[in-house]
């Protein structure tokens, strides 16, 4: 496909956009491609503008958004459109695939940034997506079929008058409409938390991971454990669990008989019955520290692997992870263990990013 800007749009939380810029201007300088980050604070989303055409899909072609840790999407920027006659929303969309001759795509996502604004072009956008799939698909830019192995063309609407086209492989885009993982809040689940611990298996593991992990029978750890909402999830896939901190586990999760309690310091606390298969921490403490309890615990191969966060502080948020994240990876480095390191500021997540540690030998 032919490419019409030196742009990718990467989507994030409302209030990150600092954050995301730095992030791409870090992944983008590590691969000598140039460029710099265009975005208005609040606004949910980052432009990023790279010195050339080429720089711009060599970057969306290499860098997976999974393995990033701000964008919850990235697409190359075909073009945008500035409506001024509202009553056609689809004709310029057509003008401007007709100029590159596009590939066929293999499904549409009408989608909005996550703010409040955003939040009132959802009815729009899908009232949009039936007309718009039938004029793509006339066409030949859309298969008749969804077919999630072929590029998606994303419509992103940042007001009634202007959305910007974009484009994303397959294998490197988030397979969430607006690069959301939503998921309903377990009825019975002790805390909203149990979601973000939810989140990171669902979308931070392969499946072949989550079934080795968590299988019926496995031992882990929860630092940092009350009111049980990560526990919850481990508990519900079968897992023992000993459960640190000094707050109240939730009776329900006590009653099922796979929870041990303990009421101590998750600094200083040590696994009772020896190695264990995974390691949970929700801590609220300085990210530092827990990085360097849980590379730790790694390294003493008190647990085989490890999902935990670290909250961020108000600025310096891409700095202050990646530092945190680093001096994991040397500790690990050292005791010659092959991990593969997760970072994301999952949907659920605040002020804080998930990181997965999974050993591979
Ligand atoms: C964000 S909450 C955890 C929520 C939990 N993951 C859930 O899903 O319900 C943080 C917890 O860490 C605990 N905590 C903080 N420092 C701790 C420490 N040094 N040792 C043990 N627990 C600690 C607090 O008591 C608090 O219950």
């Amino acid at each position: 496909m032919s490419v019409a800007t030196q742009s990718i749009i990467a989507y994030c939380r409302a209030g990150y956009e600092v954050d995301t810029g730095n992030e791409l201007t870090a992944i983008a300088t590590e691969r000598e491609l140039y460029g710099f980050p265009v975005f208005k604070a609040g606004e949910g989303y980052v432009r990023f503008q790279f010195h050339s055409a080429e720089d711009a899909a060599k970057f969306v072609n290499d860098v997976p958004v999974q393995e990033t840790i701000f964008p919850r999407q990235l697409f190359l920027l075909l073009g945008e459109v500035q409506l001024e006659d509202k009553s056609d929303r689809i004709g310029p969309l057509l003008d401007s695939l007709n100029e590159q001759a596009p590939d066929r795509c293999g499904t549409l996502w009408v989608e909005y940034p996550d703010t409040d604004d955003g939040k009132t072009l959802a009815k729009l956008c899908r009232k949009l997506a039936v007309p718009l799939r039938q004029a793509l698909r006339a066409k030949d830019y859309l298969s008749r079929k969804e077919q999630l192995n072929l590029p998606a063309l994303h419509l992103f609407f940042t007001s009634g008058e202007h959305y910007f086209i974009g484009l994303s492989q397959a294998k490197r885009r988030s397979p969430f409409e607006n690069g959301i993982c939503r998921l309903k809040f377990p009825p019975k689940a002790p805390s909203r938390s149990t979601l973000k611990l939810e989140e990171a298996l669902l979308t931070m593991l392969t499946a072949g991971q989550r079934e080795a992990i968590c299988r019926p029978g496995a031992r882990a750890v929860d630092l940092g454990a009350c009111p049980g909402g990560w526990t919850y999830q481990l508990v519900s896939r079968d897992m023992h669990v000993e459960a640190v901190d000094n707050g109240k586990m939730a009776d329900d999760l006590m009653a099922t008989g796979l929870v041990d309690y303990r009421a101590e310091d998750g600094f200083k606390y040590r696994p009772q019955m020896g190695h264990v298969e995974l390691l949970v921490c929700d801590m609220i403490e300085k990210p530092d520290r827990v990085a360097v309890l849980m590379a730790n615990w790694l390294t003493r191969n008190w647990a085989t692997h490890a999902i935990f966060n670290l909250k961020l502080p108000m600025k310096r948020r891409y700095e202050t992870v990646r530092t945190a994240i680093d001096a994991v990876g040397s500790q690990l480095a050292s005791a010659n263990i092959n991990a593969r390191m997760v970072i994301r500021h999952l949907y659920h997540n605040r002020d804080e990013v998930t990181v997965a540690v999974i050993r591979e030998n």
